[in-house]
């Protein structure tokens, strides 16, 4: 076995090669320097260098070294890392602006360094590895401008098990002269050929990450979010397959981008039928000043590559984001199944609402009673109170402490909400600060849900928030906190003194954020956090690095939620999936649903409850009981077994999907019928995933099922059928 059939990073021969389990990564400075992607696909072992095609091409120029060769342009090869000014007028991953507003980077290769373990990103999240047996790397390859005195430092990291490839770039200032960073994407990909397609996760408040492929042609195709936030809108996550490619065959890259502000997506199909796809932060309101000796580090795309279909991409990143992003002790625990405040009291929560939820819930097997909003400052609606995080003493009738005494002897942990980021301009903290919230100078605020943003990028203002919830936490025995964050950013404008550049506060911001959920998580670490933004709206691989689970959606409807539960399960696994069951008809669609159905629902999911138990009646809540049960059942099967999409919502009768042990010895599938006719015909769930030549037996009925049947043409649904009803089966191999 020569070095580059083993898993690991490799230099040979002028070429680097990142060898992962079933995928392999090439790329080469050649003779002038620039360095060539060469290679991102199914494990092959050999060079690949043969690939960039050469030829004299009309406005296609030449680079000065080429000398009269006019068959060598930037125009045309794949390149790594491209950037405005060599002469390719693709899409370039990096540019930057000089004092005197001209433009233009040559980036050459200067040297490289591999090493054990996976780099982290300072104040950023990353991917890490914490055992030797990942057999994670780093390669870290420097190019350098040596007239701007402009360095690059790309970063690759590989957890060759799970099929990973992380990249990240430093730049650093070399020089005297200040320059600002216009745009700097993480990931680039060229591919010299083929024919590709697009699958991207749009959506909107209460309707987020649904799916949509379209094929990669001749105009580029964007996704983005200018928001200050990953958002509802578009999800930073790219899956790029061929265009032959299915949920079970074929070739398919991810790319997951770990960081919770504005980013940008780009795939586009160039002249000569290559594509390049990127992914990184948001170019429009990025002007980040970099001064003599500074360095600005992009956040990390995560990638990954299958030659197995869709789900495996999916698969791919679920351990990844489950095991290497995910941090602290509830990356590993099951999370308790939880009663939430909200849409049970909306702001009407007093210590006789919260307890009595408490009492009903702990009847129930219910494990953890959360206090939504509205128990803080003057907040009775959602027009005052966010930046003063003192418990409202006289609205609730007790101190916090004693509510949190209460509720535990009731035997449920206490979990509380908080919205770190935002301020009202009715609160005590904005009558104090009017100058902490983000405003542009002379002009009245754009209002959002009636609040502003709080200027996080001003490490000032970050502590002063992180003091007062210390305060609150501190003062009970508080063991779970949501972090709500309810408005896209607009006034991108701060008042700090040493801001000489308004382009960098964006990125400032998140980097605030993060700080601040780097404070919490390492004082707290028993707390369990839950991620928020209105939903859905800040559902990244950044936020779970610090929160394991975020609330998926504002919409609790069970038959909505099948669908942007499917579009959430391409990037991220189960376990970082808020969903809970709630009352009907539902608040936000009016839908009625059977019980069994928001159950099944939300046990693909971290699963809780969000309804008023007082409204019930004793048959639901019966059903509650054992519905809990049968989570606390199957959680273990959940959380850490593989996830296969079994069909597609958005056009398929039933949504169906499945969580099968790593090993294979079991199976829970689950389905939810979205159409009903009459005369109906009879529906069959295909199921993948279990071993193949094994036979399942159903727990309940006893059947027994040949795994292959269940892959080719699938399991009969034998109960009577009824719209939105839900079915569940059991497998074990037999
Ligand atoms: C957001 C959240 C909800 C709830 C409310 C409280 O909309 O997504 O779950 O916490 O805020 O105001």
């Amino acid at each position: 076995m020569t070095d580059s059939n083993k898993n690991g990073i490799f230099f040979r021969d002028g070429i680097f090669t990142l060898q992962t389990k079933n995928s392999t990564y090439q790329m080469k400075a050649d003779k002038f320097g620039f360095l060539l992607h060469l290679y991102y696909g199914r494990k092959m072992f050999g060079n690949a260098d043969f690939l960039p095609h050469q030829g004299d091409r009309g406005f296609s120029p030449n680079p000065y070294d080429a000398g009269s060769d006019r068959t060598y342009s930037l125009d045309f090869l794949p390149l790594e890392f491209p950037v405005r000014g060599v002469g390719d007028f693709r899409s370039p991953a990096f540019d930057v602006k000089y004092a005197d507003s001209s433009w233009g980077l040559d980036l050459r290769y200067k040297s490289y360094k591999i090493s054990d373990g996976k780099y982290s990103l300072s104040g950023l999240p990353a991917v890490y590895s914490e055992k030797a047996s990942d057999e994670a790397q780093t390669l870290e390859i420097i190019l350098e401008d040596d007239v701007a005195k402009i360095q690059a430092k790309l970063l690759y990291g590989i957890l060759p098990k799970l099929d990973i490839i992380t990249r990240s770039v430093e730049v650093t200032n070399l020089g005297e002269e200040t320059f600002t960073i216009e745009k700097l994407q993480a990931a680039s990909l060229d591919f010299v050929a083929g024919n590709y397609d697009f699958i991207k996760f749009y959506g909107r408040h209460a309707m987020e990450r649904n799916a949509e492929r379209t094929p990669i042609t001749h105009c580029a195709q964007v996704i983005s979010s200018r928001r200050g936030t990953s958002s509802h809108q578009y999800s930073p996550v790219m899956i790029v397959c061929k265009n032959d490619a299915t949920e079970n065959s074929g070739s398919v890259w991810g790319l997951n981008f770990a960081y919770s502000g504005g980013f940008k997506g780009e795939a586009e199909k160039d002249q000569f039928n290559s594509t390049r796809i990127q992914l990184g932060l948001q170019d429009e309101m990025l002007s980040y000043p970099l001064h003599k000796g500074e360095k600005f580090v992009s956040p990390e795309v995560i990638m990954t590559y299958s030659n197995n279909g869709i789900g495996q991409v999916s698969r791919n990143f679920h351990k990844c984001i489950a095991k290497n992003i995910c941090r602290g002790k509830y990356r590993d625990e099951i999370r308790p199944v939880l009663l939430n405040s909200w849409e049970a009291n909306y702001f009407n929560i007093s210590k006789d609402s919260i307890l009595k939820l408490a009492k009903d819930a702990s009847e129930l097997g219910i494990e953890m009673l959360v206090m939504d909003d509205g128990w803080f400052g003057k907040r009775d609606d959602d027009n005052s109170g966010l930046g003063d995080w003192i418990i409202n003493e006289k609205k609730i009738g007790c101190s916090l402490k004693e509510l949190v005494e209460k509720v535990n002897e009731t035997g449920l942990k206490f979990g509380i909400w908080f919205e770190p980021e935002m301020i009202n301009e009715d609160s005590d903290l904005y009558r104090a600060h009017p100058d902490w919230a983000l405003n542009f100078k002379g002009r009245k605020p754009v209002r959002g849900r009636n609040q502003l943003v709080l200027d996080y990028s001003r490490p000032e203002v970050v502590e002063a928030i992180f003091e007062q919830m210390c305060k609150v936490l501190d003062s009970a025995n508080v063991e779970y906190v949501k972090w709500d964050f309810n408005r896209s950013i607009n006034d991108v404008y701060s008042y700090a003194e040493n801001v000489e550049n308004q382009g960098k506060v964006l990125y400032d911001f998140v980097k605030g954020t993060y700080s601040l959920a780097e404070k919490l998580t390492s004082r707290y670490p028993n707390i369990l956090f839950e991620g928020c933004s209105g939903g859905g709206g800040r559902f990244d691989a950044g936020m779970m690095f610090y929160t394991p689970q975020i609330w998926c959606s504002d919409n609790t409807d069970a038959i909505d939620r099948t669908r942007i539960q499917y579009g959430t399960s391409f990037a991220f696994p189960a376990s970082t999936v808020g969903s809970h069951v709630s009352i009907v008809p539902n608040h936000q669609t009016g839908r009625v649903c059977p019980m069994k159905t928001r159950g099944v629902v939300a046990m693909a999911g971290t699963f809780g409850y969000e309804l008023d138990l007082a409204k019930i009646t004793s048959e639901e809540k019966e059903e509650i009981r054992e519905q809990v049960k049968s989570y606390k059942k199957y959680a273990n099967l959940i959380k850490n077994g593989d996830y296969y999409r079994l069909t597609n919502p958005f056009t398929d009768e039933t949504a169906s999907w499945a969580f099968v042990a790593e090993d294979k010895s079991e199976a829970l599938v689950s389905s939810v019928q979205l159409e009903m006719h009459g005369n109906m015909t009879p529906l069959y769930v295909p199921i993948f995933g279990l071993e193949n030549g094994a036979v399942y037996r159903d727990e309940e009925s006893g059947n027994l099922y040949p795994a292959d049947v269940l892959e080719e043409l699938g399991l009969p649904i034998t109960e009577p059928m009824l719209h939105f009803k839900a079915y569940q089966w059991h497998l074990v191999k037999a």
